[in-house]
C-alpha cells in the first residue's frame, strides 16, 4: 500500500474519527481534515479543496451539511488529477440529491465505492438528540416509520474494508441495522440502557420549526424537515445487508449499541 495518508474529510466527525482510529491503528497514515484542521477543508470555500487533496493515496469523502452533486464532482475530478487509488463516499438512502452526488463520483473516472447508510445510531450520542435524550425528552415529528438505524462502528469498518482491499472499488454498499425500529422504541432501548426515564414525544412539522429556530440556521432546519417528512416516509425502512456482504459478518443491533453507549456515561445528566 501507498506510504502516502488516506484524506478523511469529516475527520473528526462521527464515522470520519472511526475511520481515521481504525486506519491509524493497523498502521496505515491518515490525513483527518475538517474547517478546524492544520490543512483545512471547508466544503462552503471550494479554494480549500486542492491543497488538501494532494499528496494522498486515496480519500474517505463525508459531506456537511448534506450531499451536494457539484461539489462531489469537483472533489472527484481533484482527486482523479492527482491520481488517487479511490475514493469511498458516505451517502444517503433516498435521498434524491444524495443520489445525484453518488452519480457525479460514478461518472468521475475515479475508482470508487460508495457506502449508503440509514440513520447513524450515534446520532442520540454525539449528534443532536443527545441533548433530548439527557433532557428526559425526544421531540420530534418522525411518526411511526421504521426505520434501521445503523452503528457507526459498522459503518467505519465498512469504509475501512473499502479503502484498504481493492476488491471493493466500484461497489455500493447499502448499510443499515439488522432490524428496524420506530424513533419510540430507538428511545425506549435508550432508556432501558441507561436506567433513566427518556420519553419520545410526537410533535408537528411546524412545532418542530419552531423549537428549532433559536438553535440553527434556517437551511438546516429545512434540512431537518425534509429529513423527517420526506425521507422518513418509509421509502427507507427495509432493511439492507451491505455489512453482511462487505465484511461477512451481521451488522451490530441498536441494543448492542444503546448498552455500549450507555457503559460511557454520555447518557447520565
Ligand atoms: N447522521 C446520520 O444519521 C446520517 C445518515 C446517513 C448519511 N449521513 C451523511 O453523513 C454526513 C455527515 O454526517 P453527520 O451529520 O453525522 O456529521 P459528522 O460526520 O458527525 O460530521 C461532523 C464534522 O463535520 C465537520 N464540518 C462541519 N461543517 C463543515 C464544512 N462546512 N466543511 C467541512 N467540514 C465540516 C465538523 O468539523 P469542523 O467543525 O472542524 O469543521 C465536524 O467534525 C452527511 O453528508 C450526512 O448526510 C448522515
Amino acid at each position: 500500500m501507498s506510504e502516502l495518508p488516506i484524506l478523511i474529510i469529516g475527520g473528526a466527525g462521527k464515522t470520519g474519527a472511526r475511520v481515521d482510529a481504525l486506519l491509524r491503528a493497523s498502521g496505515v497514515p491518515t490525513r483527518p481534515v475538517s474547517r478546524s484542521t492544520r490543512v483545512p477543508f471547508d466544503w462552503t470555500r471550494p479554494e480549500t479543496w486542492p491543497a488538501a487533496l494532494a499528496g494522498v493515496s486515496m480519500a474517505y469523502v463525508t459531506y456537511q451539511p448534506d450531499l451536494a452533486a457539484d461539489a462531489i464532482a469537483e472533489v472527484s475530478r481533484l482527486a482523479r488529477e492527482n491520481g488517487l487509488e479511490r475514493v469511498v463516499l458516505l451517502s444517503g438512502r433516498g435521498e434524491p440529491g444524495a443520489q445525484r452526488a453518488e452519480a457525479a463520483l460514478q461518472q468521475s473516472g475515479v475508482p470508487w465505492s460508495i457506502v449508503r447508510a440509514s440513520w447513524f445510531d450515534q446520532n442520540f450520542s454525539e449528534g443532536y438528540l443527545l441533548d433530548g435524550v439527557l433532557a428526559g425528552e425526544i421531540a420530534l415529528p418522525a411518526g411511526a416509520v421504521p426505520e434501521p438505524f445503523i452503528d457507526a462502528d459498522d459503518i467505519a469498518e465498512v469504509v475501512v474494508a473499502a479503502l484498504t482491499d481493492r476488491r471493493h472499488a466500484g461497489k455500493v454498499y447499502e448499510v443499515t441495522g439488522p432490524r428496524a425500529l420506530t424513533f419510540a422504541q430507538a428511545v425506549a432501548e435508550i432508556a432501558g440502557a441507561a436506567g433513566r426515564p427518556v420519553t419520545y414525544r410526537q410533535i408537528t412539522p411546524e412545532d418542530f420549526a419552531a423549537h428549532m429556530r433559536p438553535h440553527a440556521p434556517a437551511e438546516v432546519i429545512e434540512l431537518m424537515l425534509e429529513l423527517f417528512t420526506v425521507v422518513l416516509d418509509g421509502r427507507n425502512s427495509d432493511v439492507a445487508h451491505g455489512v453482511e456482504q462487505a465484511l461477512g459478518r451481521p451488522a451490530r443491533d441498536f441494543s448492542d449499541y444503546a448498552r455500549r453507549t450507555a457503559a460511557t456515561g454520555v447518557w447520565r445528566a
